[in-house]
């Protein structure tokens, strides 16, 4: 439930597929990340220029905003090699030996979830980021040793969407950690026009701009739109995707002006109307929407708390004015005789 959803970050087997297509391959074909970007961009030039690898880099933030993307683009940029794996695939120390002592020099290893890794890899990692060594244990208890096997200069690219899951140590390992945001409309505006080029879809930047605004700062989502959008420009229309195209296939598709979908809908109604704007419990708006609690907490909530369309109190979920005025419903008093207004002095 959710994952599968139009407007989800999280993308499945076929669309990861469908996504390699449409991957930038050089830092200047990437959208947006300004900072990211140009510090990124120093940093691969100042290695190329003294001829040693650069710093391990860690990746950080939520699905889709182009870690694995940027992990392609460093070592296409430098030229070399990419070795790619993930945190939950490498269950024993082991196995992380086996990938390290088999890096040819400057290549990069691309560890994806890197907040998965097992414990003992995880430890076996900190002399091979700083000192390119890793030490195989053989045998066990006091008759073991420790053999010192030396490893090829590489550069680890780590990506996480919880950063705070790492460890002290593992953090404090990496030369430079890039924190991606969300990005703006304008800029997912760039992303839809350059995969429609890619797609080969013709799309007015009227009608990217109607896709963008309801992407959620996510060029993953923004790519996936497109493509119901596309559809939809085929069979219904003559094939280019104007504003008026765009606007009445994400109705189809029921993704709002905001990328709200139907069960974020569906709760940010029920909150606005039966409960008079709340506060109200999770459990009893879940309730009222006929979900699981779960599923209302972690599927609709996250984007209605980041769209500043809800806030959680210590008494239960309140809407906000914007709540109010994105549905086109006045606000009202709440049960106890607090207005809206009340709780929210400065909006307005
Ligand atoms: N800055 C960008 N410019 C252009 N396209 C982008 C950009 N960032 C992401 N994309 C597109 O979005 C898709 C998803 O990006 P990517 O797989 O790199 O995200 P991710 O952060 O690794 O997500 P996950 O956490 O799910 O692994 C890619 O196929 C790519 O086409
Ligand atoms: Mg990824």
């Amino acid at each position: 439930m959710g994952e599968q959803g139009l407007v989800s970050a999280v993308a499945n087997a076929e669309e990861r597929a469908f996504e390699a297509g449409l991957r930038p391959h050089t830092l200047s074909e990437f959208v947006g990340q300004g900072k990211v970007r140009e510090q990124l961009t120093i940093m691969l030039e100042g290695a190329q220029a003294r001829g040693t690898p650069p710093d391990h880099v860690l990746l950080s933030g939520p699905p889709g905003l182009g870690k694995t993307s940027l992990a392609m683009i460093m070592a296409e940029e430098l030229g070399v090699p990419l070795r790619m794996t993930s945190g939950p695939a490498i269950e024993r120390a082991g196995d992380l030996v086996a990938i390290l002592t088999a890096l040819s020099p400057g290549e990069v290893l691309f560890l994806d979830e890197i907040h998965r890794i097992a414990r003992p890899a995880e430890e076996l990692l900190y002399s091979a980021m700083e000192d390119f060594r890793v030490d195989v244990i053989l045998g066990k208890g006091p008759g073991a040793t420790a053999i010192p096997l030396a490893l090829a200069p590489f550069t680890l690219v780590g990506a996480t969407t919880r950063s705070g899951l790492l460890t002290g140590p593992l953090r404090d390992r990496f030369g430079f950690t890039a924190h991606l945001d969300f990005y703006h409309p304008d800029e997912l505006t760039q992303v839809l026009t350059r995969s429609a080029g890619l797609l080969g879809v013709r799309l007015t930047p009227e009608g990217a701009d109607e896709v963008s605004g309801r992407s959620r700062g996510t060029p993953r989502i923004a790519n996936r739109l497109l493509r119901r959008v596309r559809d939809y420009a085929e069979v219904r229309a003559d094939g280019t995707v104007t504003r008026e195209v765009a606007a009445a296939a994400l109705r189809v598709y029921d993704v709002d002006g905001l990328g709200l979908d139907r069960l974020d809908r569906a709760v940010l109604e029920a909150l606005v109307t039966r409960f008079g704007g709340g506060p109200v419990g999770l459990s009893t708006l879940a309730v009222s929407v006929g979900e699981e609690t779960e599923t209302v907490e972690d599927v609709a909530e996250p984007f209605l708390l980041r769209a500043g369309l809800l806030i959680r109190t210590a008494r239960g979920r309140v809407a906000t004015p914007a709540a109010f005025e994105h549905l086109g419903v006045e606000p009202v008093s709440d049960p106890l005789g607090r207005s809206q207004a009340a709780l929210f002095p400065d909006a307005g």
